[in-house]
Order: structure tokens, then sequence, then C-alpha cells
């Protein structure tokens, strides 16, 4: 800039016109040679840059704040097959990772050891950003995809991760999906010359870039929500009152048929969300995290009761229909079901403990969730007691089937007791 003011001083001489416009053209360019998109909400610097013509690297310089798991950026439109390089803290949390990696749908992308991308000096955490002041290697071009370097409009992506810690050095760390991101193109042709002095340099100011779509996106995972809030009342509301119907209300079982019929479904209806975020995640998409495998247990388990409830009503109502007592196994086969389905109860309490550690919620949160699980426990108990006690009828047998005696000697004309 010095040296343009200088020669616009000397200008007035016409014969220096000429070359004052090529020296001027000549700095601009040399300035310039970098598109930067700056997004304000999240004090996130995207800069880019194309060295000469005949290199085959990209230039990048990617700055936001470290309050964020991570800060990633893509070449490309979409999450699928996009090149992305993600930066996040090192384990001494003064040096950065950096990660290149792909994913081929809309899951957690995985690293590409095969894209060789260095860091330059200037990376780190810095002021409390994360900095990456690098180069990536032969990136114009990768399997599924590529930069059009001529273009005005070059589709990129970037992604911010959630406040949640990460400082690592394993390229292959893992990622929680992103609480923000955006689309955004860039003027390859204003970022394409010799970098000197254009990248690397920490600027509030978009220039070459601009957002696209609806801009920086808030990321709310809907599914995630709706995964926990239905287990959340499946296990607090809809199984204890289930519970409360089949144990004190014996004499209506079409309630506890109604009843259940409505916990499983809800337990189905959290289910398919659970599976949807399962596969957007390298650490759950094998189904072997114990919050994946004891649900699916319980599910199994309790599918297993509703067929067992229903064959018992059917024995059930087929012995009354032929005026006889339910066979003596019946009585027995209730135990099961009232213990097992309490058994299924408790489990699914524990496994949404399991659920908010597997997502990393506070420690205050899954602390909060196991004090208010156990109170509803500890405050049902007693209910669940009493009710039993005052429903109770005297025994006229063992206590194994008095329950089912119940019925028949109620209706029993000469009232034998
Ligand atoms: C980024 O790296 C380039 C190339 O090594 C260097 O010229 C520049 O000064 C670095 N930027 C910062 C902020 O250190
Ligand atoms: C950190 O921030 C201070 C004040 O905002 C600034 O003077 C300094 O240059 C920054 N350092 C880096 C490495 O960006
Ligand atoms: C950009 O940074 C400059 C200097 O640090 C500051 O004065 C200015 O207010 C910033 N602008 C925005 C939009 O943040």
């Amino acid at each position: 800039m010095a040296l343009l003011g200088i020669f616009a001083r000397a200008c007035p001489v016409f014969a220096w016109l000429l070359l004052c416009l090529l020296f001027g053209q000549i700095a601009q360019a040399a300035d310039t040679a970098v598109s930067t998109l700056f997004v304000p909400e999240t004090n996130t610097q995207i800069s880019v840059n194309l060295p000469g013509d005949s290199s085959d690297d990209v230039n990048f310089y990617i700055s936001a704040p470290d309050w964020y798991q991570y800060v990633a950026i893509g070449f490309g439109s979409d999450h699928a097959n996009s090149l992305m390089l993600v930066a996040y803290p090192a384990a001494d949390y003064n040096h950065i990772t950096i990660s290149p990696r792909f994913s081929t749908g809309n899951t957690e992308p995985i690293f590409a050891p095969e894209i060789k991308v260095t860091l330059n000096a200037g990376s780190g955490i810095k002021n409390q950003s994360i900095i990456a002041n690098g180069t990536c290697h032969g990136c114009r071009s990768w399997a599924t995809g590529s930069i059009n370097a001529r273009s005005t409009k070059q589709p990129m992506i970037f992604a911010l991760g959630p406040n949640v810690g990460l400082s690592s050095d394993n390229p292959s760390a893992l990622l929680r999906r992103h609480m923000g991101y955006g689309h955004f193109e860039v003027d390859m042709i204003k970022a394409t010359g010799a970098a000197a002095g254009g990248l690397g340099v920490p600027t509030n100011i978009t220039s070459g870039a601009v957002l696209v779509g609806d801009g920086l996106e808030r990321d709310r995972n809907k599914a995630a929500t709706a995964h926990g809030i239905l287990f959340a009342i499946v296990a607090l509301a809809v199984a204890p009152f289930d519970t409360l119907v089949a144990g004190a209300l014996k004499r209506w079982p079409t309630l506890h048929a109604i009843s259940s019929s409505l916990y499983f479904a809800m337990v189905i209806g959290a289910l398919v969300p659970g599976i949807m975020i399962s596969k957007e995640h390298i650490l759950t998409q094998k189904f072997s995290t114990g919050h994946q495998v004891l649900g699916l247990i319980t599910i199994v388990i309790m599918f297993g009761m509703v067929l067992w409830g229903i064959a018992l009503m059917v024995i059930k109502k087929s012995a009354k229909k032929r005026g006889q007592e339910p066979p003596e196994s019946s009585g027995l086969m209730s135990k099961v079901h009232t213990w097992v389905g309490r058994l299924v109860w408790l489990l699914f309490l524990i496994n949404n403990g399991l659920g908010l550690k597997l997502s990393e919620q506070t420690m205050m949160f899954v602390l909060g969730y196991a004090v208010l699980a156990a109170g509803v426990v500890i405050f049902l108990l007693p209910v669940y007691f009493c009710i039993w006690r005052c429903t109770r009828k005297p025994k006229p047998k063992d206590e194994d089937s008095f329950e089912l005696h119940d019925t028949i000697y109620n209706q029993n004309p000469n009232g034998y007791r």
C-alpha cells in the first residue's frame, strides 16, 4: 500500500501513468490472492488461496473460538463427498490437530490418511481460538469430487462442533454432530495467485466469498431430542402408569391391554430416531455400545412380554368361556409376566442414564436424571404397596394362584370361600 501511495504521488507525470496502473494491478493481485468468509455470529474466519496455476495445493486459514469442539471446512456443496478439513485442539491444548475426512452420506466423516495436510507457522490455540494456517497438498481433486479453480462460485461448507471439550492428537478422534453449519461460495479466481502476504492474515472482513442458503444454520438434532424425550416419558410416566394399572387394577385387564399397547408403541416410536442417530456416528454404527445393546435387549424382552401377555389373556378368556378355572400354570405365567415387566421398566430407567452418558450430557444433567428416576421409583413403591394391600382379597389357597381364583370365587353364586 505504501508503494501505491508513493506511485500515486509520482503519477502526475503522464508517462508514468501506464506504469502506475501496472504496478497498482500487481500490488492489488499480490495483496488479495485470497478469498475470505467471516461469520460474525460465530466469530469464524475461513480464508482460501490457490497458489499459482502450476500447483495442485490449496492453502487455508481457519480461525474459530475454541469454545467449539472443532471447526471444519469442506470443498463441495454437500456433506457427502466433500473433502473436509477438521481442526481441533491437540492433546497439549497448545497445538492443533488437522484431520482430512470424507463421508459418504449424512454421517460422521471418516479420517482419510491419503490426504496430506501440513500446518504452517501461526497454527495452534491462540487467544482462545483454534487457528489452522495450513496447506492441503494435491487437494484440487479427490476420488469423489474436485475444486474448480476457474469458478467464481466454488461451493464450500463449514461446520462448528458443540461446546464439548476435545483435545486429541488422534486424527480419527470421534466428533459430535455439529451445532452450526453453513454453505458458502468462494471466488476461486480471486483466490488464485502467490499467497505472499495474502494468506495467514487474521481478518474479520468477508471478501471473495458469500454465505448462501439460510446463512448460518443452527443445527438442532431433532432425532436425538425426540429419542431422548420419548424414552424419558416412557420410563418416567408411561411404564409406571402401566405397572400401576397392571398391578392395582387387575379386575380391568382391558385397561392394562390399552396402556401396555401405548407403552409398546411409544417404545417403538422412540427406537426409530435412536436407530437413525446410531447410523450417523462412527462410535454407534455397529450397535455395540452399552446403551444400544441394553436397549435392544430390553426391547426384545418387552416384545416377548407383550406376546406372553396376549397368550395369558387368551388362556384366561377361553377358560372363562368354558366356565372353568384357568389352568394351574397360568398363575405362574402371570407372576413371570408381572415381574419381567417390572424388570423391563427398571432397565429402561437405567438405559436412559446410559444414553445420556453416551450423548455426553453434562454430569449435572445425568445426575439430575438419576435423582428424578430414583425419585419416581421411591415415590411409587409405597403407592403400589398401598394399592396392593387395599385391593387384596383374603387368600383362598396358596399365594401363587389367588389372583386368578379371585374372579371365579366372586362369581360363585354360593359365595363359597
Ligand atoms: C501462515 O503460514 C504462512 C506460510 O508459512 C506464513 O507466511 C504466514 O505468516 C502464516 N500466518 C501466520 C498468522 O502466522
Ligand atoms: C490476541 O488478541 C489480542 C487482543 O485482542 C491481539 O492484540 C493479539 O494480536 C492476538 N494474538 C493473536 C495471535 O491473534
Ligand atoms: C473487525 O476488527 C477491527 C479491528 O480489530 C474492529 O475495529 C472492527 O470493529 C471489527 N469489525 C467487526 C464487524 O467485527
